[in-house]
């Protein structure tokens, strides 16, 4: 389904919630471009680590500002993914860009404010044209405050926690479901507490909670808000 009216979609919330994969089954229903904002973030990291600007866990934060003007990030749509791949100076780095090695660094990196501004810019760049559906923690308030539609999502704890551990456990990975449910709770303070661009719902946005909906419930309940965001 398409409309001639492209619009933005953003689609921020808490970790764990499902967010990736609700954008970009929203993205493929509309035919609208999605961006996945946290693999910038961990784009940057990733180059950081490359290039020495972190050594031992420690991020320095002036080295990795001054990698920042030369650093090259672009999407290529990958159709065997129905999505698109991020690409760091030419390479693909879809993969790494998911290591654990990056992951704990990702939030540090995240913080400094001369990367956000650089991300936020090149966002803002990306939805210009409108029609894109882009996740992350503060497309809403930060990124388009004027997006068409926002949603905001979230789901209770203990929830995400056992979609987290099925995951994981399907995967092959040895973990237990109180640890993840004290790494859930800790991100979701970690998220709503930082100085800088603070996970927070924008005041229109449109709260999902997906606690107790499938898939195709959540998206009868987008479609409908869809609808009345551009008019039809
Ligand atoms: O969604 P994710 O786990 O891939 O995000 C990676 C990190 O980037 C996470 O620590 C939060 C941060 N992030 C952010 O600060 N702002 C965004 N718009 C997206 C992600």
């Amino acid at each position: 389904m398409s409309t001639d009216r492209k619009i933005i979609i953003a689609v921020d919330g808490y970790s764990s919630c499902g967010k990736s994969t609700f954008a970009k089954a929203i993205a493929a229903r509309l035919g609208y471009i999605f961006i996945d904002t946290g693999a910038m973030y961990r784009a940057v990291t990733l180059h950081a680590l490359d290039r020495g600007a972190i050594r031992s866990g420690v991020v320095d934060e002036e080295a990795v500002c001054r990698l920042l003007d030369c650093i090259d990030i672009s999407f290529r749509y990958n159709p065997e993914r129905g999505a698109s791949d991020i690409y760091v100076d030419g390479g693909l780095a879809e993969g790494r860009i998911r290591s654990l090695e990056v992951s704990n660094c990702v939030s540090a990196v995240s913080a400094i404010a001369a990367v956000r501004a650089k991300l936020v810019a090149m966002q803002q760049e990306m939805g210009r044209r409108r029609g894109v559906v882009m996740d992350g923690r503060d497309i809403g308030t930060a990124v388009f405050p004027d997006a068409e539609l926002k949603l905001f999502m979230t789901a209770d704890p203990a929830v995400r926690a056992r979609r987290r551990y099925d995951e994981l456990r399907a995967k092959g990975q040895e973990v237990s479901l109180e640890e993840i449910e004290r790494n859930v709770v800790e991100r979701d303070r970690a998220d709503t507490t930082r100085t800088v661009s603070p996970l927070r719902r924008a005041d229109d946005a449109i709260v999902l909670d997906n606690s107790h909906m499938t898939v195709d419930e959540q998206m009868e309940w987008f479609m409908e808000k869809y609808r009345a965001a551009v008019g039809k």
